[in-house]
């Protein structure tokens, strides 16, 4: 009844209204609170970036002193958490684990589970930007049997995630310089993307009243695809799969056969039809990291030639299909030594915030629906039932 717009994929709809995050598709343009992308990963910092999207602003140095006190304190996850762990098969993905550790704090702060009270919507976003790197890292040390590590409050963000991955009893993980901060820029430049599919979909959970923590649950489900979040993985399985730059040509043949479902991973993007402003960075950061670490990754040999080959052909050009962010994040994450099966998790890390963000300024405003799409109805028109013999 009535009249709708069908839309498959959502090419053509804009679901809602939002202050948080811009992107000019053709002009490879991205802002988070207005501040250029490219500014934030040179000269900001992940929690400084998680502050303004939640709050709508940069924060003053006394409001960042005090978002990072407050995020600090809530770094440690209940220890009941542990046991949920210990359910899991230990060759489970780690992005399973997380759908379901992410979904369980929902029954652990009941006293957040009141959407309508703002107070409480920000206590939530602390708690998951706090203790995702905490459930994150604690994923990873399951599946490869060795002890979890609890967070150390005297380090950065990025510096006690890194420390909960790699330290273990006999040893601890030094930090060098030039990985914590890789690490922080990747949070940077995964941190919102407005109206993605994992953001959309936290919406629209969120859109029923559903509690923050079963909303970034089905966020994180959500981003668990190849088409989205698993982008980075599959990047990073590709080019270790081309190996060497003579069998580049031999890939983009099939990337640009349309009977082989074979895609470029790491190329393309729905919004950017010109280079992703995330990848350029990540470029840049790519070439850093491997410099400062000393480390001679042929992969990027092989990435950079595919850039190189795929960029001057016209099938790409005329699709226009540039390198997204996860062309090199993967490179950049091998780097640091997270494995590819966790490449995923990062991006969930480095999301949490925007998708809470956005869950925080949909609840926000006046008069929200509850999502709920129509459809093209292709089945049978009414006829009559009769019933089946059932002995
Ligand atoms: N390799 C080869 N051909 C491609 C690729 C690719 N990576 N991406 C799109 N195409 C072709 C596609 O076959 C189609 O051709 P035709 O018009 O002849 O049928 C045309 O380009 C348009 O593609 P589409 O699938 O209709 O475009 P979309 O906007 O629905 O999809 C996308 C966007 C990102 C899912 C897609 O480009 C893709 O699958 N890329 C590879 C996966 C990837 O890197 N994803 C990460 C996105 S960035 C991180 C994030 O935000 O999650």
């Amino acid at each position: 009844t009535g009249y709708f717009t069908y839309d498959p994929g959502f090419m053509a709809t804009g679901s809602c209204d939002s202050s948080i995050t811009f992107i000019d598709g053709a002009e490879g343009v991205l802002l988070h609170r207005g501040f250029p992308i490219g500014e934030l990963a040179q000269n900001s910092d992940y929690l400084e970036v998680c502050y303004m999207l939640l709050h709508g602003d940069a924060p003053t140095s006394e409001q960042y002193k005090e978002f990072k006190e407050t995020i600090t304190n809530h770094t440690m996850v209940h220890e009941q958490i542990n046991m949920f762990f210990h359910g899991f098969r230990n060759d489970s993905h780690p992005m399973a684990m997380l759908c379901g550790t992410v979904g369980a704090l929902s029954s652990f702060y009941h006293s957040d589970l009141d959407v309508t009270d703002p107070s409480a919507r920000i206590r939530s976003a602390h708690r998951l930007i706090a203790k995702m790197p905490t459930l994150i890292a604690m994923a990873y040390k399951y599946s490869v049997g060795q002890p979890f590590v609890y967070p150390k409050n005297d380090l950065s963000y990025a510096g006690n995630f890194l420390n909960m991955m790699f330290s273990v009893p006999t040893e601890d993980y030094v930090i060098s310089e030039a990985v914590e901060r890789a690490m922080d820029r990747i949070f940077i430049l995964h941190a919102d993307h407005e109206q993605n599919a994992s953001t959309s979909t936290v919406r629209l959970a969120g859109s029923s009243g559903a509690n923050p923590y079963a909303c970034i649950a089905a966020g994180v489900a959500s981003l668990w695809g190849p088409a989205h979040g698993g982008a980075n993985e599959a990047c990073l399985n590709m080019l270790e799969e081309i190996g060497t730059v003579d069998r580049i040509p031999e890939f983009i043949a099939r990337a640009k056969d349309k009977s082989d479902p074979f895609r470029l991973m790491g190329f393309g993007h729905r919004v950017y039809k010109n280079i992703d402003p995330r990848a350029k960075v990540m470029r840049e950061s790519c070439h850093e990291v491997l410099a400062e670490l000393k480390l001679d990754d042929p992969l990027l040999d092989v990435a950079m030639e595919l850039e190189r080959i795929a960029l001057s052909d016209p099938y790409f050009a005329e699709k226009k299909l540039f390198p997204n962010v996860d062309f090199y994040s993967g490179i950049v994450l091998k780097a640091i030594g997270i494995p590819t099966n966790m490449f995923t998790c990062i991006f969930a890390l480095a999301r949490t915030v925007g998708w809470i963000s956005h869950w925080h300024e949909m609840m926000s405003q006046p008069g929200q629906k509850i999502g709920r799409p129509r459809q093209l109805y292709t089945g049978e028109t009414q006829r009559p039932y009769t019933p089946i013999k059932k002995d």
